[in-house]
Formats: C-alpha cells, sequence, structure tokens
C-alpha cells in the first residue's frame, strides 16, 4: 500500500541551490560541481541505463548478492524492520531484500520526486501489505522519517555502493547521521564497490555504448535548460579517470576547445584539456570498508562478497 502526503508536482522556477552549487562549482579552480544535480528525471533514467550496461559490474554483482544471501539476511536482520533506503531511485534491488526479511514498512528517500513516486508504486504493488512511505529529499540534508514507522528499530540500506560518491570525510559524516536518524538498536546494510584492476574501473565508467558520457553531458543539458545556460554541448568530452592515489574514479566534463559560456548571466571561460570534475566513485579494500563504518558509528557484524572478490555487501550494527 502506497501512503504519500506529498502535494503535487508545481512548474518550477529557478532551484537556486542548483543556481548556487553550479555557479559556485564553475568559480572554483579547478572547477567541481556537486553529484547531486545530475538527478533529474532524464539523468535518473540515464542513470539506470547504465546499471544494465555489460561493463558496469556494481549493480549486477551486488543483485547477485542480495538473492544468493536471503536466508543468511533474514536470520542476521530478523523480521519486523523498518527499511529505510537511502537514495532509493527505480529501487530495483529492493523486491530482493524485502522478500528475504519480512519488514514491517518500507521508507524509500530520493532526491528525484517523479522517479521516487513512480517506483513507490509498482513497489507497493508488488507488496500489498507492506506500507510503502516514499520520503522525497536529499539525504545528505536534515530528514525526518514518517511517524508511522515510530518505535520500530530500523535497518538502513545504502546499495550501489552510493558512500563512495561523497570525500571520505563526508562519508563519515553522512553514516553518522543516519545513525542518529536510525536509532538505537538499527542496523545498516550498505553496499560498497572493491578496488580492482584499472582497466576494469575505468571501463565501468566509460562504456562503449556511450550511456555513461551522455549521463555526464546531462548535466551541462540541465544547466542549460534550467540555469539560462549557453553552454556549447558538443564543446565537452566525457572522460574517466583512475586516481590512484585517492582509490577513485573521478568522472570529468572536459573542454575539447576554448569555451565562453553563461549561467544565470554570469560569465564563465574554459581552456582546452580544463575539466570539471562531476563525480568521484571511490572503491575500498575489505578493511577499508570496515574502517569507515567504524569511523561513521557503526560495527560490521557479517558481510558478502562474490567469487571473483568485485562487490561487497556489509551488515553492520548501530555501534
Ligand atoms: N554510486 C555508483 C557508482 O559510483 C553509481 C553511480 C553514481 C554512477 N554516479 C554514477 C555510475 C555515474 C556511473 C556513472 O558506481
Amino acid at each position: 500500500m502506497l501512503l504519500t502526503d506529498e502535494a503535487p508536482a508545481r512548474t518550477r522556477a529557478i532551484d537556486p541551490a542548483f543556481r548556487r552549487d553550479i555557479i559556485e562549482g564553475l568559480s572554483r579552480s579547478p572547477k567541481a560541481t556537486p553529484p547531486i544535480w545530475f538527478y533529474d528525471r532524464r539523468g535518473s533514467e540515464l542513470f539506470e541505463a547504465i546499471t544494465d550496461l555489460p561493463e558496469y559490474y556494481p549493480t549486477r554483482t551486488e543483485t547477485a548478492l542480495l538473492k544468493a544471501h536471503g536466508a543468511d539476511l533474514a536470520a542476521a536482520i530478523g523480521e519486523g524492520r523498518a527499511v529505510v533506503e537511502f537514495g532509493a531511485g527505480s529501487a530495483r534491488k529492493t523486491p530482493h531484500l524485502l522478500r528475504a526479511i519480512q519488514p514491517a514498512a518500507y521508507v524509500p528517500i530520493d532526491i528525484s520526486g517523479d522517479f521516487l513516486r513512480a517506483s513507490s508504486a509498482d513497489l507497493a504493488q508488488a507488496f500489498p501489505d507492506l506500507p510503502v512511505l516514499p520520503l522525497v529529499g536529499d539525504f545528505n540534508g536534515p530528514l525526518e522519517l514518517p511517524k508511522a514507522v515510530e518505535g520500530l528499530p530500523r535497518l538502513g540500506f545504502f546499495p550501489g555502493s552510493t558512500i563512495g560518491n561523497m570525500e571520505p570525510d563526508a562519508a563519515v559524516d553522512l553514516l553518522r547521521a543516519m545513525r542518529r536518524l536510525l536509532g538505537r538498536e538499527a542496523m545498516l546494510l550498505i553496499g560498497m564497490d572493491r578496488i580492482k584492476d584499472r582497466a576494469r574501473l575505468v571501463s565501468a565508467y566509460d562504456d562503449a555504448a556511450g550511456v555513461t558520457a551522455a549521463f555526464n553531458l546531462n548535466l551541462v543539458e540541465r544547466i542549460n535548460r534550467e540555469l539560462e545556460g549557453d553552454l556549447p554541448v558538443d564543446g565537452f568530452a566525457h572522460r574517466a579517470v583512475w586516481n590512484d592515489e585517492k582509490a577513485r574514479i573521478e568522472m570529468h566534463l572536459e573542454a575539447v576547445r576554448p569555451l565562453h559560456f553563461h549561467v544565470a548571466g554570469q560569465c564563465f571561460r574554459m581552456a582546452p584539456g580544463e575539466t570539471i570534475h562531476t563525480e568521484s566513485s571511490h572503491k575500498y579494500g575489505a578493511r577499508d570498508e570496515r574502517l569507515l563504518l567504524r569511523a561513521g558509528g557503526w560495527e560490521p557484524v557479517r558481510e558478502w562478497t562474490d567469487a571473483e572478490g568485485l562487490f561487497t555487501l556489509v551488515l553492520a550494527e548501530a555501534g
């Protein structure tokens, strides 16, 4: 059953937070923009397409782990929890978890309201007895859980190695905020992507079909659409690079010629080869995963990894 008290979407004017983040990010040197702005409707759809790509192993691997270890998960987590999913998106992995653990409620949180409403409706249909309580918002900001889950023990679900899209200090802050939001008896099931062969990592973020490039370039189009921008889309190239020192894949938009453009009335220039750093995806060794969780106030209790050691699901309890 779908329970929502959201007002219908209004046509929106310029989003001041989007304008502030983009103007600030383009004024910085080197230029860098926060990844949350990728996820308008089109960005969320492109992201779903990325998860089906042959090169993009994380989604497939994590889904297989959830499917294979349902009984183990049920035993370790127990029944009757409120599952709170951070950045639910299409929530395609969630049914495997919900089927395994028999929760009392499901709270998907996502920044893309349209997308969240559609996926919540699908999920509510597949689980007619489960209260589904979608929450539109940025999980990096303050959140309040719906009244209906008060008193229930919580399980945070944070799949997709989304934690890796944060700088380590922000990742620790977020884990601590989750710990506070979810309360005393809480557990957290989190997906974390492993450090591996450089070529394998780079191709996962620079696929042959160009879907990841389209995802990255959609930010340029969104700036043009929503912030009165005139960025030449053909002036930018998608770049994915492995930064070994920081153990992360970086996505950049690189100027392929001298560029001069405007955003919300402000003027910007880029030299050829200069980039806008649009996202990072940190990768972890086994001990790094546990260290990060402990730093964030969570004690790891179980973990599941595929045979190739590509990706890990860690279950932790509130420390
Ligand atoms: N967090 C996942 C990852 O870093 C998914 C993701 C976020 C992603 N942004 C992306 C994947 C951009 C590809 C491109 O892999």
